[in-house]
């Protein structure tokens, strides 16, 4: 609280949190006047209105002693004090309410968005899968020399540029189905320096700077390279007449407290990997709005404006957060933070050798679309397998209770109506404890990643070609890593 004199505006009077938070003593508080706190004009026109209406509220915001900037709301009303009109200001600093109301509403933005992406996403992986699937099953039964081979083969081009700009939607809502790892980022950055070093050019100097006692991550390792990938380019893209561009590895604790709370992240231990250039930089107006789906500043043809928001999904759906720092013509750095965890690396598997993709197994198939359900059906059924097929998990669950033979696999779609397919897969192979499950989804609903379930699980992510179809059924067919265990729960479902 204030106490201030109208006409010479001095101070009269200030308590101690007023002191504390502007950082002057009381005593070089006497020596002030309003202006000098708020600003001329500022004071002049609180000054008027008080004594037009007797109160005034304001929000103000202007620096304190150190120079540091605070919002504070103030209420102000004309008393009498030691025989003077006075002005009585009670102050609240909102400096950190506005911080979080900020954060909040950049927050909420980015899952409206994220959830438009994402709905529409889904859908469209269903209708690719269906355009590239068919003008696969065409051009495997056109002659080499068909005048029509070349119409198929652009629309299945199409399709597949098409997928790969739905991939990117979908790792931005953080709906794409992840393969986590135990993870060495120092590895990952190392394996990726040589491409890395002929994306960004000669004039550009590639400086790593790695933890030898980094801490290991959980993630996916694919994801995490177009992690590295998007932010490289965009350092490149920032450095158009060439620079350094660092890559730097470390552990780092995120604290509890406003320091930690703005990286939006659970508190402990993470490692860091930060992504610095030397480039132009950016103003505030392109810092808030970066991970914006399709927000970029570079001419039509040179950015889509998806590389941070794939960024961004991707880090945030891997339990991590993301800080950016940089001004025009200071350069920029990108902080990915990700979860640390304990467990020791995995020790890689040899590859089982590639068998043809033939088989005569029965396999049942559960798909609510029609479309992606008679494409699966046919490519199987051409491979040789007999395919009973269900639209919905009710339907298929009465198929594998009345079907006479073995039914060695089941493909289901994961997001259906009535039954997830976590839950018919659970079903079924109580029933049938030899089936094996393949899971095919455009689409990780929420919980499924903390379900462990794309660990054991096998998955197929739409959209597939018939090729990548029936190698995959192959694979799962002659692994055995997700049998049923014989008390009749899957390893899936756990
Ligand atoms: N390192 C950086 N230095 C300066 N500006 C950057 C940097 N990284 C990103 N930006 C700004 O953020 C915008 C959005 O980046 P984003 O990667 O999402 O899209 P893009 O690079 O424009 O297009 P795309 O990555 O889809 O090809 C860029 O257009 C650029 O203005
Ligand atoms: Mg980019």
């Amino acid at each position: 609280m204030w106490v201030f004199d109208l006409s010479s505006e001095k101070f009269l009077a200030i308590n101690k949190a007023a002191c504390g938070l502007y950082g002057y003593s009381p005593e070089e508080f006497q020596k002030l006047t309003l202006s000098g706190i708020v600003g001329n004009e500022e004071a002049r026109r609180l000054v008027s209105e008080l004594k037009r209406k007797g109160s005034a509220v304001n929000l103000w915001r202007h620096h304190t002693r150190s120079g540091r900037l605070i919002e504070v709301e103030t209420s102000v009303h004309e008393i009498p004090y030691r025989r003077r009109r006075a002005g009585l200001a009670v102050l609240i600093d909102v400096t950190e309410r506005r911080r979080l109301e900020e954060q909040l509403r950049q927050a909420q933005k980015m899952e409206a968005v994220g959830m438009l992406a994402g709905g529409v996403a889904h859908d469209f992986n269903n209708l690719l899968t269906i355009i590239t699937g068919y003008s696969q099953l065409i051009l495997n039964n056109l002659r080499e020399n068909d005048p029509n081979r070349h119409s198929a083969e652009q629309i299945m081009k199409a399709g597949e540029r098409a997928g790969a700009l739905t991939k990117q939607l979908l790792a931005f809502s953080r709906r794409q189905v992840l393969q986590p790892k135990v993870l060495d980022l120092n590895m990952l950055v190392k394996t990726l320096s040589a491409m890395l070093q002929r994306l960004i050019g000669e004039d550009i100097e590639l400086r790593l700077v790695l933890s030898p006692d980094l801490g290991r991550v959980y993630a996916d390792p694919g994801q995490l390279e177009q992690v590295i990938m998007n932010l490289v380019v965009n350092a490149r893209d920032a450095m158009a007449a060439g620079g350094m561009l660092t890559i730097r590895t470390a552990n780092a604790v995120i604290e509890e407290g406003p320091e930690g709370g703005r990286l939006a992240t659970k508190p402990g231990p993470h490692v860091l990997l930060a992504v610095s250039d030397t480039g132009h930089g950016m103003d505030e107006r392109t810092r808030n709005r970066l991970f914006e789906p399709f927000f970029t500043t570079k001419s039509v043809g040179r950015g889509t404006g998806l590389g941070l928001s794939t960024v961004f999904g991707i880090v945030k759906q891997s339990g991590g957060s993301l800080n950016v720092e940089s001004a025009p013509g200071r350069g920029t750095i990108f902080e990915v933070y990700l979860p640390r965890i304990e467990q020791p690396l995995a020790v890689e598997e040899e590859k089982p050798k590639e068998s043809a993709p033939r088989g005569t197994e029965t396999i049942l198939l559960v798909e609510d679309d029609e479309m992606v359900r008679s494409l699966v059906r046919e490519t199987l059924r051409r491979e040789g397998y007999k395919v009973i097929d269900a639209p919905d998990p009710i339907e298929a669950c009465r198929l594998a209770e009345n079907y006479k033979g073995e039914i060695h696999l089941l493909i289901s779609d994961i997001v259906m109506p009535k039954l997830n397919g976590r839950d018919l897969a659970v079903q079924i192979t109580q029933l049938r404890p030899g089936t094996k499950v393949l899971f095919m989804s455009g689409y990780a609903e929420t919980g499924l990643v903390k379900a462990g379930i794309n660990e054991r699980a096998e998955f197929l992510q739409k959209p597939f070609t018939p090729g990548a179809l029936a190698e995959k059924v192959r694979k799962v067919l002659e692994g055995d890593s997700n049998r049923a265990n014989g008390s009749g729960r899957t390893e899936v479902a756990s």
